[in-house]
């Protein structure tokens, strides 16, 4: 399976702070907001990965992760010139996704929870058509909405209704089998212009080959998309990072966990950050495993 992390559009609602920089780049607490989807990527064992942003900011992204050797993983970058939607993600990214099957997760979406790597390992297992996760939220009319019956079946995706029937949202995390990017091609643009995804996931449900998976309510699925939602999350990972004294979304200590790098590397990738808590604490997790 083929991973893409989408990284670009405007930003407005988080003018000035984005005014010249990307708002994926900015710092969630302690690392920049792509670390939190890609780490997502990792745990599903997805290791070529493209990075998709905007003419302005790919170079942010190529300097800050490279070719992803160090993370035993392949990272690859590709440019969307106008923000044409996320289903546009997958035109962009046809040639990275080839045959294969497909992972898209937007830049800014944060997931953090239980169990997170047993449901993505299985629900890649299983895929067969498209899956889809759904989030209990208290304000469904801003995002594609599903609607499930009393088996919590899939029935109807809707994108921004005014009246939801349904509290599920759709969060920004796709799987796709290869028939994705032919669906993609023969999508037409919303009224706004957009290539909205929630067209590409009807096709799947209109062939009764979507499945919703609902994270529930023991999950944190957070926005970043304005000034307050960034700072909660922020908050989110501070307070769970400090009590529990581990880190959320550490790419070094994922690709380390995942069998991607070993001790040795992962000790080294500590050294370089030495002078942070982050340096000590893989450097301390790799010490266990035996690095010197
Ligand atoms: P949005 O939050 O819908 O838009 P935005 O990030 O451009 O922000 P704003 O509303 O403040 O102007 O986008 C969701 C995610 O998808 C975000 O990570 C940006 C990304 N995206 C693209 O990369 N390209 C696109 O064409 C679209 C629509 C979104």
């Amino acid at each position: 399976m083929k991973g893409i992390v989408l990284a670009g559009g405007s930003g407005t609602r988080l003018h000035p702070a984005t005014s010249v920089i990307s708002k994926q780049i900015l710092p969630v607490y302690n690392k920049p907001m792509i670390y939190y989807p890609l780490s997502v990527l990792m745990l599903g064992g997805i290791r070529e990965i493209q990075i998709i942003s905007t003419p302005q900011h790919i170079e942010l992204f190529q300097s800050l992760l490279g070719n992803g050797r160090h993370l035993g993983i392949e990272l690859d970058y590709a440019v969307q010139k106008e923000p044409a939607g996320i289903a546009d993600a997958l035109l962009v990214g046809a040639e990275h996704i080839g045959d294969d099957t497909c992972a898209l997760i937007l830049g800014d979406n944060i997931f953090h929870g239980p169990g997170l790597y047993t449901l993505l390992r299985d629900s890649i297992a299983r895929l067969d058509g498209c899956v889809l996760f759904g989030y209990p939220v208290k304000d469904p009319e801003r995002y594609g909405v599903a609607e499930v019956d009393a088996t919590g079946r899939l029935t109807d995706l809707v994108e921004k209704p005014v009246k939801p029937r349904s509290n599920l949202a759709v969060t920004g995390l796709y799987l796709y089998d290869d028939d994705v990017v032919d669906i993609a091609k023969n999508i037409r643009p919303s009224p706004r212009g957009e290539l909205e995804i929630t067209d590409v996931n009807r096709v799947y449900l209109e062939r009764g080959r979507a499945e919703l998976v609902n994270l529930g309510r023991g999950f944190a699925w957070l926005d970043t998309g304005t000034h307050d939602s960034l700072l909660r999350a922020a908050q989110y990972v501070q307070v769970l990072e400090e009590r529990q004294g581990v880190w959320i979304a550490g790419l070094e200590e994922i690709a380390f966990r995942m069998g991607f790098i070993d001790a040795e590397a992962c000790h080294g990738l500590g050294e370089r950050l030495s002078r942070t808590e982050y340096g000590s604490y893989l450097m301390e997790i790799a010490g266990r495993e035996g690095a010197p």
